[in-house]
């Protein structure tokens, strides 16, 4: 695995590399096509009744990468979805992500699963992403990407460390990491064998303190099976 410790000073710019520009070059399209979704945790995104400056989902509008009509923005906040409804066009849904998948698996077709958590646990995001893979492996047969970020432990660390420091740091993470996703038997069974991991992860200050790991999955799919 090779490691990439790109430092961001902020969202907008890990969100183009690992998600708009990620998508575009391991699928070679500009956009997401138009029978397809972007789901993503969403928290707010809206100022008034506008689109915030910065936000996601303006991002990828002018981008040109979604319609906002494929926009699938879930939060388990509820007066977070209140708030971004003064948005129309776009969907804002109040649900658990999963539940979410699950009980809207006949009307979906996700191209892009973002799973933006700002969890530690590292159990927990492995879970989420298990099950999320599994669902796409099982229900779908679209090119398919999914990310998924989690904060590295001890968010104080990061800034305050040299880089080999800060290398070891990370490398005893995502070993923590892998270890976790193997001890599922959703992913070392069903999913393992479907997706590809990109070979890159990413490090990234959104508030200049916390340290955010990202991992890219993606699969192809050509006439219905998996490349
Ligand atoms: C880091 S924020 C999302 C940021 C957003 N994607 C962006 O780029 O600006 C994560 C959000 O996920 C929500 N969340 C956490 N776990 C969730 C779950 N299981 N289902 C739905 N929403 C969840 C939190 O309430 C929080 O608002």
């Amino acid at each position: 695995m090779i490691y990439n410790f790109n430092q961001y000073s902020n969202k907008s710019q890990a969100r183009q590399d690992t998600i708009i520009d990620m998508y575009r070059s391991l699928f070679k399209k500009n956009s997401i096509p138009k029978f397809q979704d972007y789901i993503t945790l969403c928290a707010n995104q809206v100022e008034g009744d506008e689109l915030e400056n910065g936000s996601e989902l303006k991002q990828l509008i002018n981008s040109n990468f979604i319609s906002l009509n494929q926009f699938y923005g879930v939060d388990i906040d509820k007066s977070t979805i209140e708030m971004n409804k003064a948005v129309g066009g776009a969907n804002w849904v109040y649900s658990d992500l999963l539940s979410f998948l699950i009980d809207n698996m006949d009307k979906l077709n996700p191209a892009l699963i973002n799973i933006d958590s700002v969890f530690y646990d590292k159990r927990k995001i492995t879970e989420l992403l298990s099950d999320v893979l599994l669902l796409i492996s099982e229900n779908y047969n679209s090119d398919c990407m999914v990310v998924s970020n989690f904060v590295l432990n001890n968010p104080y660390l990061c800034s305050n460390i040299n880089s080999d420091k800060m290398k070891e740091v990370i490398e005893k993470e995502v070993k923590e990491y892998q270890t976790n996703l193997l001890s599922n038997r959703f992913y070392r069974d069903t999913v393992k064998v479907g997706w590809k991991q990109y070979h890159k992860h990413y490090v990234y200050s959104s508030t200049g303190k916390a340290c955010m790991a990202t991992f890219v999955y993606y699969r192809y799919m050509i006439n219905d099976q998996v490349l």
